[in-house]
């Protein structure tokens, strides 16, 4: 690592701090299956004995408070990291490599955009909604280009970089593509870009374009778009930026890093993810469990994942089989992010539920719809996969699993103008024409606001006024 490039702000007082760990804590990869420990993946990042996914892990960390033998207390860690946010150098202004002492070291600058550093918001309606007495939200929608998928993306494609790759490549629901696009084409690197055809909303497709992808409309579905890219890296020198790639899930396990700091080190009681590939639940997961080993947080939140009922297989696997196998399925949601039938990251997924005492539940289209309007009705608004946490939510108090004066904070995973049209045609009242849910629909009603032609005419818009507040009183 460039030791000028990543040098820390004068630590303050006389506190000594390393600028990297030491090598007894080097990463290593170690199979999730059977142990295999290596240093070098094949480009598929697959086991080459059991064919299962590489997690990377740290020895040196191996004792509680492991950091210590590294050199680096954990009281020294948080103000180091507090004192990079007035730093100017970019890897102490990215929101990820701010925590690289919990990442594999880059030997270069790292390619990055200013990812991470998302914001916290207090989600009031939303709580109302939920039966909650309060709810927060992580908007990692707010990064560069508007999906967690950013954080994950800075470290996989300076990895790949600095393996030489000339050519990265993702098969994606629309936001990984977007994401690694836009890292690709900062850091010099060409990108291929699997999508399935006329399944991701138009505002992703125009990303990956924008950052000048090679983009492939393939006629299968996202499950199929995977297939034909773990052959095509078998077959030519491309790195693989799917979330298989365990470098991504380090990146993106530091949103629940700078999440706890937000929180001042205090978890909350419940973090609720979207559940899709598994790789940012599974990225977040090992991030709690890794604080909690280290004596960063006292406890450990409990993380539930929700997928939408149509593309529900990890919610199948785990209440039909008690997570001992997954049975792939033909995915269908308008959520189109998390349309997804054989989820890479499954087993990850479920170790870290099953580790934190979490759970995992599933909701109806209709259901995400509300919560999206709902989260929209606090100002903060998010894209259709994202808002299946609060839908969750809901069905988790109702469970009593979540108790109203609990804590709890909801992943939000992309922007809302990631898919526009889905917002429109909501608020239109024709998101769920001719489909099996247009009766159920109706309770969407109260929450749609079509826009509205009028006369160009200060009466015409002064009477618009005058009816809605009658309508809504003080509510
Ligand atoms: N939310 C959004 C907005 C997403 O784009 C995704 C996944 C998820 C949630 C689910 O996350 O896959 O880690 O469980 N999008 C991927 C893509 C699959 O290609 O953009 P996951």
């Amino acid at each position: 690592m460039d030791r000028r490039a990543y040098s820390p702000p004068q630590p303050t007082g006389n506190r000594t701090v390393p600028d990297t760990v030491t090598e007894a804590s080097a990463p290593r990869l170690r199979c999730i299956n059977c142990g295999n420990i290596s240093d070098r993946a094949d480009q598929d990042f697959r086991c080459p004995n059991c064919g299962d996914l590489f997690e990377i892990f740290y020895p040196g960390w191996q004792t509680p408070h492991g950091l210590m033998a590294a050199g680096l207390d954990v009281e020294t860690l948080k103000q180091l990291w507090r004192d990079r946010r007035s730093s100017r150098a970019p890897a102490d202004i990215s929101g990820v490599w701010r925590f690289r002492e919990l990442l594999p070291a880059l030997n270069a600058d790292p390619i990055t955009l200013g990812e991470g550093n998302t914001p916290l918001y207090d989600l009031p309606r939303s709580a109302r909604a939920a039966g909650m007495q309060a709810v927060q939200a992580k908007h990692q929608g707010m990064n560069p280009t508007a999906s967690f998928k950013d954080t994950g993306m800075t470290a996989a494609a300076s990895f790949a970089r600095q393996e030489g790759f000339r050519w990265v490549a993702c098969a994606s629901t629309g936001n990984t593509s977007a994401s690694m696009a836009a890292y690709a084409a900062r850091g010099g690197l060409r990108s291929l870009v699997l999508i399935p055809e006329g399944k991701i909303s138009w505002g992703k497709l125009s990303q990956s374009l924008d950052y000048g992808a090679v983009t492939c409309q393939l006629r299968a579905d996202f499950d199929g778009c995977v297939q034909v890219l773990n052959q095509l890296v078998r077959r030519k020198p491309v790195y693989l930026l799917n979330s298989v790639n365990p470098y991504r899930l380090e990146g993106q396990k530091t949103a629940a890093i700078e999440l706890l700091e937000q929180l001042n080190w205090h978890p909350p009681d419940h973090i609720v993810v979207p559940g899709g590939n598994l790789g940012n639940s599974s990225a977040l997961g090992k991030a709690l469990l890794e604080m909690k080993d280290l004596g960063l947080i006292p406890r450990l939140p409990r993380l539930s994942v929700i997928q939408a009922e149509g593309a529900n297989p990890f919610v199948r696997s785990i209440r039909e089989h008690g997570g001992q196998t997954l049975t792939p399925i033909e995915a269908e949601t308008m959520a189109t992010a998390i349309r997804i039938g054989n989820p890479a990251s499954w087993k990850k997924a479920l170790r870290v539920v099953e580790a934190t005492d979490g759970t995992v539940e599933q909701v109806s289209e209709v259901e995400i719809a509300l919560a999206k309007a709902e989260i929209g009705s606090d100002g903060v608004g998010c894209e259709p996969a994202s808002a299946v946490t609060l839908a969750g939510l809901k069905k988790l108090v109702k469970r009593g699993l979540v108790k109203p004066p609990e804590t709890v904070v909801l992943i939000l995973t992309g922007h809302v103008l990631k898919d526009p049209e889905f917002t429109l045609r909501f608020h239109r009242g024709d998101l769920f024409t001719g489909t099996a849910h247009e009766k159920d629909a109706r309770v969407l009603e109260p929450n749609q606001r079509a826009p509205l032609v009028l006369d160009a005419t200060v009466d015409a818009v002064a009477d618009t006024l005058e009816e809605f507040d009658r309508k809504r009183g003080d509510e």
